[in-house]
């Protein structure tokens, strides 16, 4: 069977370069992935250095048909990027828009799988509402998660918790105890989300149409996915 091809937005982003390394790095499982980036230099990069395919389409600027365009053969399409909360402009086009858009695209080209970063409960205002400086930010990430909800591709959507840089624990707390596990940590690691992406690809039955609670914990990521 032929590797599984994936398009990654946000590609150049933290958890993005550690995905592309995993999927890179699993030639059995993956083709080589393509980096969906949003200047030449990271276009350049990804070409140069990483040696993979770079796609120049930055999700704020350019159409649905252009997004399309750019991920037509592939089998699923991975969306991690974000602006990094600044603006409430750029939060409104990248984390919403941009989403809804890149799903848009799936559609259009025909790619049927599709993989969110979003973040930790954002269906649950009473959670967000008072974290200073996050609201619009969690807006956003709200109606997001409710257009990929609605679409007839196979979504998965992820809600990490607070991201962090240090090494992966390769460890995950299970849905059943998050609500204790986040009244002390709401952390994971960058690479466990990345380290799950990959996962949740190649588990799809056990990962579509699924919202996802991401915490660092106690159990084995290839338990956690038993158990969803
Ligand atoms: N920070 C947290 O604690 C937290 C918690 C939960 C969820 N999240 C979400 O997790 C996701 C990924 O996190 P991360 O740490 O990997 O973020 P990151 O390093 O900021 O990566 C986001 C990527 O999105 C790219 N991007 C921005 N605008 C774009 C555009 N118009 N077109 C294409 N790409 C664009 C950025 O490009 P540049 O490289 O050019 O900047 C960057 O590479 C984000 O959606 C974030 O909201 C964050």
């Amino acid at each position: 069977m032929a590797g599984l091809k994936v398009a990654i937005i946000g590609a150049n982003g933290k958890i993005g370069r550690f995905l592309v390394d995993y999927l890179k790095h699993d030639p059995t499982h993956f083709d080589t992935p393509l980096a969906i980036v949003r200047n030449a230099e990271q276009q350049e990069y990804f070409n140069k250095e990483v040696q993979i395919h770079a796609s120049l389409t930055s999700i704020e600027h350019t159409s649905v048909k252009e997004v399309a365009a750019a991920i037509k053969g592939y089998d699923a399409v991975v969306f991690t990027a974000g602006a990094g909360g600044k603006g409430v402009e750029r939060i409104f086009t990248v984390d919403l828009d941009g989403c809804c858009k890149a799903l848009e695209a799936c559609e259009v080209a025909g790619v049927n799988r599709f993989i969110v970063v979003s973040a930790l409960k954002a269906e649950d205002r009473d959670f967000w509402w008072d974290i200073p400086g996050l609201r619009e930010y969690y807006i956003a990430k709200r109606a997001a998660d409710h257009d990929v909800r609605l679409s007839k591709i196979n979504w998965t959507i992820l809600q990490p918790g607070w991201l962090q840089d240090e090494p992966s624990t390769g460890k995950l707390t299970p849905l059943d105890q998050v609500e204790e596990r986040i009244k002390v940590d709401k952390t994971i690691k960058r690479q466990d989300v990345a380290l799950f992406i990959k996962e949740a690809l190649l588990h799809e039955k056990e990962t579509v149409h699924k919202t996802i609670t991401l915490v660092n914990g106690d159990v084995p990521i290839n338990e956690f996915i038993t158990t969803l």
